[in-house]
């Protein structure tokens, strides 16, 4: 029997309550497709960082390394100022495992309402491939008389062709197996950012004529937040930089219903990848058993695909569209129409009882 040493992270917040639902859901599938999943807790995370001042251990990344994935709850604590965890924890890892890949998939799934109404699963059904390690969040950049009144702050984007080449293959690459569409939709800013995108345009012009059967096509960062909106349906895959990939994700979340059921993988193709909800560690919610865990699920659905199991994934796509079709009132933390525990258990007899 197969069998994954996965790392999990709970982390900060809401983060632990909708990973334990995602890691009950793993393993009803484990169960029922014949693999077997060894899951080791680690607590990096806020609550340690306070007790012990260190933001990850010093060997966390080596320890990281032995795991085939990482399932990763929200990192984020309303007692640690912004940016100390998220650069120090999530930032670094994605840095340092090399996932330069962040796949986010916008989905409708049947029942949910989504503001666009007339628009269904048929129309909103789209991935984003983001570049994950380059662009304004490389950390380039610094002060001149920082405090003064000529203080000056310089945060420079970095794209190397390396980095943005390997980042639109893995898009062409996905494209052309993920459906019959082949559509791959750059999306930029050429108008303004005239180095980086230039950069990005010609690359994907270049790695574009080894991919005849996909249509390519470009956008605009401002014009695809519309069209994201007006017409969904005419996106497949979208591949873009980091910065404009954070924005539009959080743009896709809302389209496919919320933050409830958005889910991502940080991806390293050779290495170790890491899968999450997209929407942070909702504080608010910590302990409340009211938040949705289906974001947490539909993430350990990515990582079961990333690990080769497509059935199980599959399975688990296919429990979570007919719980939204019949059982889940509305993707709103609280307003589900059952409790966080209640709904990972709904899953899991959709997946146990389904043929
Ligand atoms: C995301 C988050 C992170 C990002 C933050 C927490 C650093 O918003 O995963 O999209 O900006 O990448
Ligand atoms: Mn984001």
């Amino acid at each position: 029997m197969k069998n994954y040493k996965i790392a999990v992270i709970p982390g900060d917040g809401a983060g632990p309550e909708m990973v334990r639902e995602g890691v009950k859901v793993l393993k009803a599938a484990a169960v029922k497709f014949g693999f077997s999943l060894n899951f080791t807790e680690l607590n990096y995370g806020g609550d340690r960082y306070l007790q012990t001042g260190e933001v990850l251990p010093a060997d966390a990344i080596e320890n990281l390394k032995q795991y085939q994935a990482i399932f990763l709850g929200a990192i984020g604590h309303p007692d640690v100022k912004p940016g100390i965890l998220e650069q120090g924890i999530l930032l670094y890892i994605r840095f340092a495992l090399d996932q330069y890949i962040n796949l986010r998939p916008v989905k409708l799934y049947p029942g949910i309402d989504t503001p666009l109404k007339d628009k269904g699963p048929e129309e909103i059904d789209f991935v984003v491939v983001r570049e994950n390690t380059e662009g304004l969040y490389a950390g380039s950049g610094g002060f001149l008389r920082k405090g003064t009144p000529y203080e000056v702050a310089v945060q420079e984007s970095v794209n190397t062709r390396m980095g943005v080449e390997r980042c639109l293959r893995y898009a062409f690459e996905y494209c052309r197996q993920r459906n019959q569409r082949k559509k791959l939709t750059l999306c930029g800013k050429t108008n303004v950012l005239t180095y980086a995108f230039d950069l990005w345009e010609r690359a994907f012009h270049e790695v574009g004529e080894e991919y005849p059967d996909i249509q390519k096509d470009y956008a605009h960062v401002d014009a695809i937040c519309m069209w994201m909106v007006k017409n969904p349906e005419d996106f497949d895959v979208i591949v873009t930089d980091n910065m404009f990939g954070d924005i539009i994700t959080d743009l896709g979340a809302m389209i496919q219903g919320g933050m409830g059921i958005a889910a991502g993988g940080n991806i390293n193709p050779a290495g170790t990848s890491m899968f999450e909800p997209i929407g942070g560690s909702a504080p608010k919610y910590t302990g409340t058993n009211s938040i949705n865990p289906l974001a947490s699920i539909c993430a350990g659905g990515m990582m079961l695909d990333h690990l080769g199991e497509r059935e199980a994934a599959a399975a688990i796509e296919k429990a979570v569209m007919t719980a939204c079709a019949k059982d889940i009132k509305s993707l709103s933390a609280g307003k589900m129409g059952y409790n966080t525990d209640e709904v990972g258990d709904l899953i899991v007899n959709y997946l146990t009882t389904s043929s």
